[in-house]
């Protein structure tokens, strides 16, 4: 049996990570902040599909909580095989309506942790030869779309570099672009959806297994919704300057409110 950590394992996307690689047999370590929710989804899991399902209290916006997450990853006895850096948030706001210290935790929780643990799992992972990381990007990343985009653009570049770097090693590494997922994302960052359009939201579920099929091919970033890749096809094509004012005008017209 193999274990994968997964970081925002008790709601949306990292859930719905959770759901697949339990009933695919894999021993879990959940991370987040909430204990309670975190030993609820522990317990159903097991209940469920008969795996090992630890739980790991740490807010990855704290020095105390990424290095509790590295400690585990760094745990040669009880390796991790698979590691989901996925635990991230939004901030409602233009640039200067967001407070500094909320864009700092956004860089901190979206950047800095991925970094640090990705570099903890997959040291161990290099020396097995084997092993696999995913990390959660977005399509915002393709877009100028304050620091949201830019971490989220950082997760991407990061990853592809590494990848490149561990490439003969055996160790995988995929960023993953989704589009908008229903989950609680919006919400929890008081922004409202009734401006996206129905055909732009996908399913967390569906979402999870096109990832895990392309992590499968080796690819090494994955925008997994055929709309998505068409309307990302375009952004590739369209003139840098022109395209920030297209996003900003629809962003504004059909994004979050
Ligand atoms: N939903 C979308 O439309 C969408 C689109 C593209 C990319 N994404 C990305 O997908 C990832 C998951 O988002 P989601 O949509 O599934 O959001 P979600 O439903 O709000 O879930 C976020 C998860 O992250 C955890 N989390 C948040 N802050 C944390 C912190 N400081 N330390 C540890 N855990 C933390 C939350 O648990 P606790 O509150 O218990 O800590 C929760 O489990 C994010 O990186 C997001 O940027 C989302």
């Amino acid at each position: 049996m193999t274990t994968a950590l997964i970081t925002g394992a008790t709601a949306g996307i990292g859930a719905a990570f959770a759901r697949r690689l339990a009933t695919d047999g894999h021993n879990l370590v959940l991370v987040a902040r909430d204990t309670e929710r975190l030993q609820e989804q522990a317990t159903e899991l097991h209940d469920l599909h008969g795996i090992e399902a630890e739980v790991l209290t740490a807010d990855l916006s704290t020095e105390a909580g990424i290095a509790s997450a590295e400690a585990r990853l760094s745990d040669r006895r009880h390796p991790v095989d698979l590691l989901v850096n996925n635990a991230g948030f939004g901030n409602k706001g233009r640039f200067l309506e967001v407070s500094m210290a909320d864009e700092l935790t956004m860089l901190k929780v979206h950047c800095e942790a991925v970094l640090r643990l990705t570099a903890a799992a997959t040291a161990g992972m290099k020396e097995r030869g084997r092993g696999g990381v995913v990390n959660v990007a977005s399509v915002a990343a393709f877009v100028p779309r304050g620091t949201y985009g830019a971490s989220k653009a950082w997760v991407v570049q990061f990853t592809q570099g590494a990848a490149r770097d561990l490439a003969g090693s055996g160790v995988r590494l995929m960023a993953l672009c989704p589009g908008f997922v229903r989950t609680e994302f919006h919400e929890r960052a008081g922004m409202g959806t009734d401006n996206i359009p129905a055909w732009m939201w996908l399913d967390a579920d569906k979402l999870v297994a096109a990832a895990m099929g392309d992590l499968a091919r080796g690819k090494t970033v994955s925008v997994p919704d055929p709309r998505y890749k068409a309307l990302m096809g375009a952004v590739k094509l369209a003139p840098r300057g022109l395209l920030g004012g297209i996003t900003s005008k629809t962003g504004r017209k059909y994004g979050p409110q």
